[in-house]
C-alpha cells in the first residue's frame, strides 16, 4: 500500500486498512516521500502546491516502487484543489508493473464526495491497473462496512 500524507488524515485510514487486511495476507506500507517536501506552514497559502495541482505537475521523490512481487496495490492520497497530491502523480508516473494488476484506492478530503475518487482513478487507469474499488473518505473517518467493503473487494 503505497500514500502520501501531509496532515495525516490519508496515513490513519492506511493504517486502519492496514489493520482489516491481516488476516487476509501481509501489507507492506509504502509511504511516498518527496525530495524536496513542501513547508508545513500555511499549506492553503502555499504558491508551489497551487501551482503543482493546477499545472497536475510531477514533483521529484525519493523513490519508487516495482509492483512485480505484490498482488494487488492500494494507493491513498489527500485530495488538493480537486485533485489528487501532486507526488502521487509523480509516484503513479514511475509506477512499474501496474498492467493488470488488482487495486484499491482511496483519497481524503475535506469535504469527502465521492466524485473526488475520480483523478486517482484516471492517473491508475491509465497504467493499466484493474481498479477493483475506489473510495472518498472525508479526513480520517473510514468505517468499518467500508473497510469491510475493502476486503471484500481484494479476496474476490
Ligand atoms: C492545499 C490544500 C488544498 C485542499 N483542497 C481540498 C479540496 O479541493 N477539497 C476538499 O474537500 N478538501 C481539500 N483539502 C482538505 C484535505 O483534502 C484534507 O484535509 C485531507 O484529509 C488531508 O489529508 P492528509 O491529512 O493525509 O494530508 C485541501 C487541503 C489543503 C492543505
Amino acid at each position: 500500500m503505497a500514500y502520501y500524507s501531509k496532515t495525516g488524515n490519508t496515513e490513519k485510514i492506511a493504517k486502519k486498512i492496514q489493520k482489516v487486511l491481516e488476516p487476509i495476507g501481509k501489507v507492506e506500507l509504502f509511504k511516498i516521500e518527496m525530495a524536496n517536501e513542501y513547508s508545513s506552514r500555511l499549506l492553503h497559502l502555499n504558491p508551489r502546491i497551487t501551482f503543482d495541482c493546477l499545472f497536475r505537475r510531477k514533483p521529484e521523490i525519493k523513490a519508487t516502487k516495482n509492483l512485480e512481487k505484490y498482488d494487488a496495490l492500494i494507493i491513498g492520497s489527500p485530495i488538493w484543489y480537486f485533485t489528487i497530491a501532486p507526488p502521487v502523480n509523480t509516484f503513479i508516473d514511475k509506477l512499474e508493473k501496474a498492467k493488470g494488476k488488482k487495486a484499491v484506492i482511496f483519497v481524503s478530503s475535506g469535504m469527502g464526495r465521492e466524485k473526488f475518487t475520480k483523478s486517482l482513478q484516471e492517473k491508475l487507469l491509465s497504467k493499466g491497473a484493474k481498479i477493483v474499488k475506489s473510495i472518498s473518505i472525508k479526513l480520517d473517518r473510514i468505517d468499518q462496512g467500508t473497510l469491510q467493503e475493502i476486503c471484500d473487494a481484494l479476496k474476490s
